[in-house]
């Protein structure tokens, strides 16, 4: 919903006519959540203008292609309006290069924004905010607190940089309301959210902010991320297990991989066999082709002799099913 009200408040900002509703494309990090591409879609926007642009062996957006696959949608006619960041992707937790994209969004005007459902929280940290960098510069960015800032579902923020341009999001009419049709009335959340009648999500963030302050989120953030690192080191240190790549979040994929085995297919049976296990929940993705165990670490609480023994529950379940 967060990356709906963007992209629809991008649209109408920009001004465009409806005219040329059917011409709008967005470009976009293949990796992007699906969410994106669904909005894209409630929208209206056809399938093949919603522009995926490749990645690079970090899964993040090949920054360096923007242009010529930006000159190649124009000159198909399609009105390029919006290019969206990704901060971080879901699969595995890769930060799109977010100074680039907004050079490139930049020169043409372009309406920027980005999905920091996830990983936008790491603006509370010293030691991670560098992988927000640019992110200043978006025209809109989504956060959901429910995700790394220790809130029950559903409360995202959409934020917007009023000091870009003007922002408008829907004009509806609706005198039972307001009175006042064109003024902001920030207070009046009907003008800016889909739903009118609506609870106030954010009271739980407001809450823990006002009680713990904001270096709360920066503790979270920096455990739960330091964790992500540490995990990855006692895989990549555990004979027969390898990382699908460097994480720089808390999402790690990872997998068994010892010679001789079929590993997208035993890989596929631990997960089956943790699942029924119960200890962990292991889910999986993946990635370049090759299907992985996926973990995201959200409690704080989470140790590391926890994560040691998933490891060693990994290589036991794998040495059971391929000695059958
Ligand atoms: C990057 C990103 N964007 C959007 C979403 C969708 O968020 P929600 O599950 O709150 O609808 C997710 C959920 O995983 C996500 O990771």
């Amino acid at each position: 919903m967060g990356n709906l009200t963007a992209l629809v408040t991008a649209r109408t900002s920009l001004g465009i006519e409806e005219k040329d509703y059917h011409k709008l494309a967005i470009m976009v990090s293949g990796e992007a959540h699906y969410s994106v591409e669904r909005a894209a879609k409630i929208m209206g926007i056809k399938s093949e203008n919603i522009i995926k642009v490749p990645v690079d062996d970090k899964c993040s957006i090949r920054s360096e292609f923007l242009e010529d696959i930006y000159q190649r949608a124009v000159s198909e006619g399609k009105i390029v309006f919006c290019v969206i960041g990704c901060a971080c992707t879901t699969s595995v937790g890769a930060y799109d290069d977010l100074e680039a994209i907004a050079d490139f969004a930049e020169k043409h005007q372009l309406w920027f924004h980005v999905d920091g459902a996830h990983g936008g929280a790491v603006i509370f940290s010293d030691k991670y905010r560098h992988l927000l960098q640019g992110i200043e510069r978006s025209d809109s960015l989504i956060l959901d607190f429910h995700k790394m800032m220790l809130v029950p579902p559903l409360s995202t923020a959409i934020i917007y940089n009023a000091g870009n341009r003007k922002v408008n999001e829907f004009s509806p009419k609706a005198a039972y309301l307001w009175q006042d049709q064109l003024s902001e009335e920030w207070y009046n959340s009907a003008k800016h959210t889909f739903e009118c009648t609506k609870p106030i999500t954010v009271l739980h963030t407001y809450a823990i902010m006002r009680l713990y302050g904001d270096d709360i989120y920066r503790q979270n953030v920096d455990t739960l991320y330091d964790l992500g690192k540490e995990f990855a080191e006692m895989v990549r240190r555990t004979k027969n297990m390898e990382l699908a790549l460097e994480p720089c979040s808390n999402i790690v994929c990872f997998r068994y991989a010892a010679a001789g085995i079929e590993c997208d297919e035993v890989n596929r049976r631990i997960a089956e066999e943790l699942l029924k296990d119960g200890s962990y929940y292991v889910v999986s993705t993946e990635v370049k082709g090759k299907y992985y165990l996926r973990i995201t670490l959200m409690n704080p609480l989470t140790d590391r002799k926890c994560l040691e023994r998933l490891i060693m529950k990994v290589q036991e379940t794998a040495e059971n099913l391929t000695l059958i």
